[in-house]
């Protein structure tokens, strides 16, 4: 089958590399793709916004399958534009994927459904704000209500920062501290009005969204993962399942807008139980990049049975034994900036090592034909491995070997596990 990926970053190159060794996919077509994606997939010039130039692709190169990567295009209503079309969609119509454009409507659906999360306020003044504050206490967590990738969360001490915050937003959710180890959960969701829902979690994984080794400083859209967590309790996919995404997309079925596609839930570990974070309508970046390293499973079956209703149909996921590791390299500035144009060296020297690739994010080709930054998170190298360990010893090999100016990295990925 044929196979279109909306989307430029390490998540949709990491989609199209896994879709480009599945053996059932003869096509592996991005849009618009970057470098790294163009050594698995022909890549198309086309705005992943515009629904109407994505549907006309999509049509034109007479593919099985269009898989939408991120959350602009998905809360845009790209994916309904495509499905109006005929042309089966792995990702929610922008009526599912409010479960991600908006905290505050996430909030309402797990509210109805009985879902743990934090208590929250949702506020549109200075004065909402300064009560849900003093009434929820530090630490402070101050989130914008709509899309923010990944920057639009403030977790402080500071009741002036987090008033600051919530002042540069239009509407805000103030929210109880969680504490505790996170967690991604991904699951695969389909939905047939005839079957009703299919819900097949992925192993979870763990996400490192500050910049800073130990997690210190602002939060990023994540510079690196790791999976399995050896260290979860056995419960956890089973607990999660039953408590969190069955009655999260019985809900959104309940309500007329059924979700399929993948939903990601950012979980905290308390010592109260497990609280869903945040919900996401997409695969998560970067940790897709280290779970599609490990899936055993052949990917195209499963995104088209979520995209057609028929998930059931096709055997869960199996992983490989063993682990993966992803660490990101990010480039100079960020998270507040981003440097573009720095010459990268090294990727084909890390992949030359054993069980090491490299997914590309913020990169492009200069009219040299060199490969240089073109965004905040530059890069992955993904490695796997017997353990946890093992793998992250392999990636930060192969870290070593790639190089630009301006680099970081943190160094203490998937330590200690
Ligand atoms: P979000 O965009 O909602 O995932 O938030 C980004 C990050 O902020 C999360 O991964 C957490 O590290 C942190 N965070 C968000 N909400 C909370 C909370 N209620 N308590 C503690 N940390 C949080
Ligand atoms: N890894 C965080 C995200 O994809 O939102």
């Amino acid at each position: 089958m044929k196979v279109l990926v909306i989307g430029n970053g390490g998540r949709e190159h990491a989609l199209a590399r896994a879709l480009s060794l599945d053996p059932d996919v003869t096509e592996v077509h991005a849009a618009p793709g970057n470098p790294g994606t163009a050594t698995v997939a022909t890549l198309h010039d086309v705005d992943p916004l515009d629904g109407e130039e994505v549907a006309a692709l999509a049509g034109s190169l007479g593919v099985d399958l269009v898989v939408v990567g991120p959350e602009a295009p998905l809360v845009a209503g790209v994916a309904d534009v495509v499905i109006a079309r005929g042309i089966p969609v792995f990702g929610p119509t922008g009526a599912a994927a409010r479960l991600e454009g908006s905290k505050a409507f996430a909030k309402e659906v797990m509210a109805a459904a009985g879902v743990p999360t934090a208590a929250a306020h949702v506020c549109t003044t200075p004065a909402e704000v300064a009560a849900a504050l003093d009434e929820l206490g530090a630490p402070y967590v101050v989130k914008d209500d709509g899309l923010a990738a990944g920057k639009g969360v403030v977790v402080t001490d500071s009741r002036d920062e987090a008033l600051a915050h919530a002042a540069g937003c239009e509407r805000v959710v103030v929210e109880e501290f969680l504490d505790g180890p996170e967690v991604s959960l991904f699951a695969l969701c389909s939905h047939r009005e005839a079957d009703g829902t299919t819900v097949y979690p992925l192993q979870p994984a763990q996400d490192f969204k500050r910049i800073g080794d130990g997690d210190a400083g602002p939060n990023t859209g994540g510079m690196g993962a790791y999976t399995p967590l050896p260290w979860a309790p056995d419960t956890l996919v089973v607990d999660v399942l039953r408590d969190v995404l069955q009655p999260t997309v019985d809900e959104m079925a309940r309500r007329g807008t059924p979700f399929t596609g993948l939903l990601y839930a950012g979980l905290a570990l308390t010592s109260r139980g497990v609280r869903v974070i945040e919900f996401n309508a997409r695969f998560g970046d970067p940790e897709t990049q280290p779970l599609l390293a490990l899936l055993d499973s052949p990917l195209s079956p499963l995104l088209l049975g979520a995209a057609t209703g028929t998930l059931a149909d096709v055997p869960p996921p199996v992983f490989k034994p063993g682990a993966a590791v992803g660490v990101v390299l990010a480039s100079a500035g960020y998270p507040a900036s981003s440097s573009s144009g720095d010459v990268i060296t090294g990727v084909d020297d890390a992949e030359a090592l054993d069980d090491v690739h490299v997914v590309q994010a913020g990169t492009a080709l200069a009219p040299s034909g060199e490969l240089v930054t073109a965004g905040g998170r530059v890069l992955a190298v993904v490695a796997t491995g017997g353990s946890v360990a093992e793998a992250r010893a392999t990636a930060y090999d192969g870290v070593a070997r790639v190089a630009f100016p301006g680099a970081q990295h943190r160094t203490d990925i998937a330590a200690g596990v």
